[in-house]
This record gives C-alpha cells, sequence and structure tokens, in this order.
C-alpha cells in the first residue's frame, strides 16, 4: 500500500505504568502489552508491512531488579511457546538479534525452534531484540570485521558502509522506516543505532498495552506525509519505503 513504512521499529515503553496506574503487578503490564504487539502485527500484516522490528529486552535491562528480568524472561519463554503456532499459521517469521551467549539455555533453544519453525514463512518478519543493544551490534560487528583481516580475508582498507552493515545483527533486512515509541519518552535508548540513520520518528505518550490500530495508523499517518531526503535535495526512489 502506498505510503506503508516496509519497515516498522517499535520501542514498547510503559507497561510497569500501564499496570501501577491500575493497582496491578508490572507482570499484567507485560502481560498486556503482549496482547498490544499481537494487535500490531495483525494490522501490519493488514496493512502490508513486512517488516516489524520490537525491542523486547534491552542489553541495559539486565539492571532491572532480579525479579522483575526473571518475570521478563519467563513471559518470553511462555509467549513463544504459546504463540508461535499462531504467528506461523498467519506467515511470521520470526527472527531474534541480540546477545543469546547471555540468555539462559531453555530460552536460547526455544528461540532457535521458534525461528526454525518459521524460517519458511513470507508475510511479515517479526524481528524481536532480546539482550540487544545498538552499541553491541555495532562491537560485535567490529568483532567479525577484525576476525576477517586476521583471517585475510578482508582488508581494513576495504571495510565500508556496506560490509560494517553486513555483520550488524539486521543484515539482510532494509533499515526501519518508520520508529515509534510509546510511553512519554523521546529517545532511541540505544536501539538499532546504525540502522536508525534515516528514519522517521514518531513518539506517542500512549503507554504500550494501550497502542492498538488507531495509534499505528496516526503514526503510519504521520509517515506518510514525511518528505523522505536521506541527505539529499529531492525524494529517492532507492530509499526503502515501499
Ligand atoms: C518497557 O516497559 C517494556 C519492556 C522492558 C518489555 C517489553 C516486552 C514485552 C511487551 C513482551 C514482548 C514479548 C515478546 C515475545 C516480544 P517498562 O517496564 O519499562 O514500563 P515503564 O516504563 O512504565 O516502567
Amino acid at each position: 500500500m502506498p505510503g506503508v513504512p516496509q519497515h516498522v521499529a517499535i520501542i514498547m515503553d510503559g507497561n510497569g505504568r500501564w499496570a501501577q496506574a491500575r493497582f496491578l503487578p508490572r507482570a499484567a503490564g507485560h502481560r498486556a502489552g503482549v496482547s498490544a504487539l499481537r494487535v500490531t502485527i495483525n494490522e501490519c500484516l493488514t496493512k502490508g508491512c513486512g517488516i516489524v522490528s520490537v525491542f523486547a529486552f534491552s542489553s541495559e535491562n539486565w539492571r532491572r531488579p532480579p525479579s522483575e528480568v526473571g518475570l521478563l524472561m519467563q513471559l518470553l519463554l511462555e509467549v513463544l511457546e504459546r504463540e508461535i503456532d499462531a504467528l506461523s499459521d498467519k506467515g511470521v517469521r520470526v527472527r531474534f538479534i541480540g546477545d543469546r551467549d547471555s540468555l539462559a539455555l531453555p530460552l536460547r533453544e526455544r528461540m532457535g525452534a521458534a525461528e526454525a519453525r518459521t524460517s519458511a514463512n513470507s508475510q511479515l518478519t517479526l524481528v524481536i531484540a532480546l539482550a540487544y543493544g545498538g552499541r553491541w551490534d555495532l562491537v560485535q560487528a567490529a568483532r567479525v570485521l577484525a576476525r576477517q583481516c586476521l583471517g585475510g580475508v578482508l582488508s581494513p582498507d576495504a571495510i565500508d558502509e556496506q560490509s560494517l552493515g553486513a555483520a550488524l545483527a539486521l543484515a539482510q533486512l532494509p533499515d526501519p522506516d518508520l520508529f515509534i515509541r510509546t510511553g512519554g519518552e523521546r529517545r532511541i535508548s540505544n536501539f538499532l543505532l546504525w540502522n536508525l540513520a534515516y528514519t522517521e520518528l514518531w513518539f506517542t505518550d500512549v503507554l504500550w498495552p494501550d497502542f492498538g490500530a488507531r495509534e499505528l495508523a496516526e503514526a503510519f499517518a504521520y509517515f506518510a506525509g514525511r518528505n523522505r531526503r536521506f541527505g539529499q535535495l529531492t525524494d529517492t526512489p532507492g530509499g526503502s519505503t515501499c
């Protein structure tokens, strides 16, 4: 559909405050957040937006109290078990980005199983950032390139935006066209630092569990009205809008 972003990246902020306002435990906010994500994925499938990247757990989230970290990890395990069939039936391909080595084995195994189970799907790619940070991503890409240089397959002088981009977690996917952050903060918070270079940014005070079809339509309408110049004077058809 014209004006629809091909790739939307989302920081789903505000689950805790949503629960607090209702005198509910934080877990209830995160569970409501999973429902909001389901709605967003369905809307993106309907509207023809083919890639949704969500920040489910950041490198910095490890600093939360152990009870909250445990809660989020348990929820992720549960959600992967419960939702994967429904996602797969809708043609969703699931892909994880982040520092897998920092995650517990049962979760890593379930992530691998979800990726394998959905790998042939092509209606929508759901990128779940887990134990992810944009700076971590740049560091791991630098290590990949350094190893290639040491192995003699790459010359340091040949390192360019393309080779660095190919070593990043989102390699093979186009950069996000639209970034959405709920919950009132106006920050990128170490999400996809490299890939968001030319992304249109949209912020809302709405808390993530309250984010639905209306809010997504509002964000897409904002995106459709943007004039994307990618640093040039006129629109570039080579950009990643569809
Ligand atoms: C931010 O709200 C939200 C998170 C740190 C977790 C988001 C995770 C989910 C919605 C679960 C997603 C599940 C899958 C499988 C992708 P917050 O806790 O920072 O809220 P606050 O700012 O109001 O405290």
